[in-house]
């Protein structure tokens, strides 16, 4: 590049979303200098814009050494990595210290970080430049016109990168809460409120953002479970199920998830012609995020079942050959003939199942990071991070803004099914849910994500749960003390259980 321009950012790792969000910059008007180990892609990006840009002038700059790209940049140096997770971040770090990055210079990392990795890496880099980290949801699509983007590190950072952040982000309507969505390359959204909101301290981020990967992992397993009763239960075809699908899409379950559901059980293979989904196999991929809220919410002790049993459903899936094989082994109950009234009462009934365990699964994700930002020290914003999930990220739902209405109106509330909207809303179509799942059970098709979102709900709203016999069985074989329900319960108790007669003792 001319030595003599200079950039206002850098950019390195120029994979699909490293490549997009570079466009996505330089539609917003920003002149990016890039680098990438290939040089191709490089070249790439470059082409891109200047057919984007036509007589306009060039926004992206190839570089082709962290030298040249610090060079190259007005200081002091803003650069944004989109490289895998893990080393590779590293990697990138410290080929800049190499490159001679100043002190104040900032580093923000777009990638799936795990957020403890995050936090290490401010401390680490601390002495060499300011690392920040902007988590970013939605896509290909979303980096280049609009994603939603979960920033955090030093706040002095933030102030820096705010205006950029905000103006790459998803920008949605305030009045509506709906997404503008305009997909144009060079002409970027300017109105709307930004879906880019400061989370926090350094790793708050990435912690939101695996817990958005968590809740987006359970909002698919509930679809595809949907899909699953429509199928094998129902006998429904793929086009048929995408027209129910498109009915409820219209309502309280309107969301992207919904919408690229009813394209994909539209899709004709264009191998053979017929639905596309009967020719994909059946066994589930994972990157790791899901199985990483499901480790924190085990550990922080956050009930977060829908989430779990959404990356289980995944590992089952891909034992392929060993459901193959217990498939002709195992018995199961024969699915009916139904009538088309009983047809027309389960479809109903999925509906408002999958709306009530969809409410189920946000709740765990907002009860996980709360217990998180606790044990942090985050102070999260709820209101503000539902806000920023309502467009640009693959949980964007309509839905959400209930949800930020809730935190908006009760700033302490401790769990969203003590929202009065919500719970009315489940009091309302529990029934339905509950026949559901039993219909689902009869017919012998699993729903896992959907009978954990009921046993959330109905051991949340347990006064007296079967833990006092539990705690019992633990004194019994080893002594494990008690507390009981008549005392202080920091005060512990334990019975003599192998005496004759048994004698309580107070331990402490
Ligand atoms: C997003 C997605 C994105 C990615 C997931 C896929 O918010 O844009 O969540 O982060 O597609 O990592 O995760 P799995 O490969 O684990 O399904």
């Amino acid at each position: 590049m001319n030595n003599k321009m200079l950039c206002d950012i850098g950019f390195i790792g120029l994979g699909v979303m490293g490549n997009n969000l570079a466009l996505n910059l330089a539609d917003n008007g920003y002149k990016v200098a890039c680098f990438d180990l290939d040089n191709q892609k490089i070249e790439q990006l470059e082409t891109m814009d200047q057919q984007q840009r036509g007589e306009g002038e060039q926004r992206i700059f190839g570089c082709s050494s962290y030298t040249q790209l610090l060079d190259s940049l007005s200081k002091p140096n803003l650069l944004m990595v989109s490289v895998p997770a893990g080393n590779a971040v590293d990697h990138v770090c410290e080929h800049l210290i190499a490159a001679d990055i100043k002190a104040d210079d900032i580093v923000i990392d777009t990638g799936n970080s795990l957020w403890t990795d995050t936090i290490e890496r401010e401390i680490k880099y601390r002495p060499h430049f300011i690392f920040f980290s902007t988590a970013v949801s939605g896509g290909e699509v979303g980096a280049r016109f609009g994603p939603s983007l979960m920033p955090s590190g030093d706040p002095y950072a933030w102030t820096r990168v705010a205006p950029v952040l905000q103006a790459i982000a998803a920008k949605v309507d305030p009045e509506s809460g709906r997404p503008i969505e305009r997909f144009e390359p060079g002409n970027p959204v300017l109105e709307g409120e930004p879906c880019a909101a400061y989370i926090g301290a350094s790793g708050a981020g990435h912690y939101v953002k695996m817990v958005h990967n968590g809740i987006e992992y359970a909002d698919m397993q509930l679809i595809c479970e949907s899909y699953h009763i429509l199928r094998s239960g129902l006998k429904l075809s793929p086009m048929e199920i995408a027209d129910i699908f498109e009915q409820w899409n219209c309502g309280l379950l309107d969301s992207y998830l919904m919408d690229i559901s009813i394209e994909v059980l539209r899709q004709q293979d264009p191998i053979t012609a017929a639905p596309l989904v009967d020719m994909i196999l059946d066994t589930a991929g994972q990157k790791g995020t899901g199985l990483w809220t499901a480790v924190s919410a085990l550990q922080m002790g956050s009930p977060a079942q829908s989430i779990t049993q959404a990356v289980f459903a995944r590992s089952i899936s891909s034992l392929k050959e060993e459901r193959l094989v217990a498939s002709g082994l195992l018995s199961g109950p024969q699915i009916p003939e139904y009538s088309a009234q009983q047809r027309a009462k389960i479809i109903a009934e999925l509906h408002d199942a999958l709306y009530c365990s969809k409410i189920c699964a946000y709740a765990q994700g907002f009860q996980l990071m709360s217990i998180a930002s606790k044990d942090k020290g985050w102070n999260l914003d709820f209101a503000a991070i539902a806000k920023i999930w309502r467009a640009g990220c693959i949980i964007r739902a309509v839905f959400l803004q209930d949800i930020s209405r809730a935190y908006g109106s009760d700033g302490k509330l401790q769990n969203l099914l003590l929202d009065p909207y919500f719970s009315q809303q489940i009091t309302k179509f529990q029934l339905s849910w509950r026949k559901s799942i039993a219909s689902a059970t009869l017919m012998g098709i699993p729903h896992p994500a959907m009978s954990s979102a009921l046993a959330y709900y109905d051991s949340y709203r347990c006064a007296v749960l079967p833990a006092n016999l539990l705690q019992a069985q633990r004194d019994f074989f080893g002594a494990h003390t008690f507390s009981r329900t008549d005392r202080d319960k920091d005060e512990k108790y334990h019975l003599d259980w192998s005496a004759n007669p048994r004698v309580m003792h107070k331990v402490s």
